[in-house]
C-alpha cells in the first residue's frame, strides 16, 4: 500500500546551528517542504540580520531540497512598532519562551503580565504576526502547562486579533482551549501522540524520550489523539524535533528533547494507519497549517509504502526516537 503526502509540514522545529545544523538539516528538507525554525540558538535570533543569516546557513544545510524555512525571533517585549514592521516581510511569528523554561531560553520573558506584553501584543495584532507560545510556568513539573492554561485565556481573550498558537500542547486541558477562544490554535508533537510519562520514567529511565514539556497521563494523550486522529481544525503538526549530541542526553543532567525529524512521517503513518485514520493524515500534516497561517508551500510529494523502515541507531552523535527499531512504513520517493 502507498499513502501520498502533499507538502508536508512541520510547524515546530529545532535545527541548531554549525555541524548539528549541517546533520540534521537535511533529514527535514528531504521529506517536508517547510518547517517553522525555532530561534532558540545562543545567542537568540532577536534580530533582522541574525535571522536572514541564520535562513541563509538552513538553505546551504538542505541539500537543494525543495524546502522552506519559516524564520521566527525570539519574543521580546521591547521590540518597536518600526523594527517589526520592517522585519515582517522576513519573519513568519514571533516565539514567546518564559525565562529559563526550556532549552535556551535565559533570555526569555520574566513576567506574563499582559501591561508588559500590550504594547508588542498590539503591534503584532495590527502586523498580522502570529504569537507562537511555549507554555509552561515554573511549577510542579507535571502542572506546568495545566497552570498556564490561565495565561493563554488571558492573552487570547484580550487580544482577540492576535493568532496565538499553543506550541506542543500535551494535556487534555490545553485541548479543551482550543474549541472555547477563536484566536487560539495549537501544534502536538510526534512524540505526545505515541508516549506517556511512564515511557519516560515508568521503567529503566529513558534519556532520549526526555522533553519539555514533559509527557503526561494516558487522558492527556488520549485528548491530543482524538484531536489529531480527527484533523481537528485548529491543530497542526509541530514536531519539536530537538536534537541534542548523545553526550548531552545519555548524561548526569539529561538536555531536554526528543529528536524525531528523521522518523516523524513513517511513525505517523504507522500511527494513524493503527486508528484507521490515515484519511487525515493529511490535513495533521500539512491543511490545517496552509489554512491556519495562511501558507501556501512549496509543491513537494511525498510517497510512503508500507515497507519496513529500519531506523538508524544514530544519526552522527544524534540518537533519533526508535533508534534502531523498525517502522512499517518508509518513504518511497520524492518529488
Ligand atoms: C527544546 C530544545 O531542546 O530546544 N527542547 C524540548 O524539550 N522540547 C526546546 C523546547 O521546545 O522546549
Ligand atoms: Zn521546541
Amino acid at each position: 500500500m502507498q499513502i501520498k503526502l502533499s507538502s508536508p509540514l512541520d510547524m515546530h522545529l529545532h535545527l541548531r546551528d554549525a555541524d548539528m545544523l549541517k546533520t540534521v538539516a537535511p533529514l527535514s528538507s528531504y521529506g517536508f517542504a517547510g518547517a517553522i525554525i525555532m530561534p532558540n540558538l545562543v545567542p537568540p535570533v532577536t534580530t533582522t540580520e541574525a535571522l536572514l543569516a541564520y535562513k541563509d546557513r538552513i538553505l546551504s544545510s538542505t541539500c537543494r531540497d525543495k524546502f522552506e524555512p519559516l524564520m521566527t525571533l525570539f519574543f521580546k517585549n521591547d521590540y518597536s512598532y518600526e523594527f517589526l514592521k520592517k522585519a515582517k516581510k522576513h519573519i513568519f511569528a514571533l516565539k514567546l519562551y518564559p525565562s529559563g523554561i526550556t532549552t535556551n531560553s535565559d533570555g526569555g520573558v520574566s513576567s506574563m503580565d499582559i501591561d508588559l506584553l500590550r504594547d508588542t501584543f498590539e503591534t503584532m495584532s495590527e502586523l498580522n504576526i502570529p504569537l507562537l507560545v511555549h507554555g509552561e510556568t515554573n511549577g510542579f513539573v507535571m502542572d506546568r502547562e495545566m497552570e498556564f492554561g490561565s495565561v493563554y485565556e488571558q492573552f487570547a481573550s484580550n487580544f482577540p486579533n492576535l493568532k496565538i498558537v499553543m506550541e506542543h500542547i500535551t494535556t487534555a486541558h490545553s485541548a479543551s482551549l482550543l474549541d472555547k477562544y477563536e484566536n487560539l490554535y495549537a501544534t502536538i508533537t510526534l512524540h505526545h501522540l505515541l508516549i506517556t510519562l511512564d515511557d519516560v520514567a515508568g521503567g529503566m529511565l529513558s534519556p532520549h524520550l526526555f522533553c519539555k514539556p514533559i509527557a503526561k497521563r494516558p487522558e492527556d494523550r488520549d485528548a491530543l489523539l482524538k484531536l489529531a486522529l480527527s484533523a481537528h481544525p485548529k491543530v497542526m503538526f509541530g514536531s519539536d524535533s530537538a536534537p541534542h549530541p548523545v553526550d548531552k542526553k545519555e548524561s548526569c543532567g539529561c538536555a531536554a528533547g526528543v529528536f524525531t525529524a528523521p522518523i516523524a512521517l513513517q511513525a505517523l503513518a504507522m500511527l494513524f494507519e493503527k486508528h484507521k485514520s490515515l484519511d487525515k493524515l493529511q490535513a495533521f500534516i500539512s491543511d490545517n497549517a496552509r489554512k491556519i497561517y495562511g501558507y501556501k508551500p512549496i509543491e513537494k510529494e511525498v510517497i510512503l509504502e508500507n515497507i519496513p523502515f529500519t531506523v538508524p541507531k544514530s544519526y552522527k552523535d544524534v540518537v533519533p526516537m526508535f533508534s534502531a527499531e523498525k517502522l512499517p512504513w518508509s518513504i518511497k520517493s520524492v518529488l
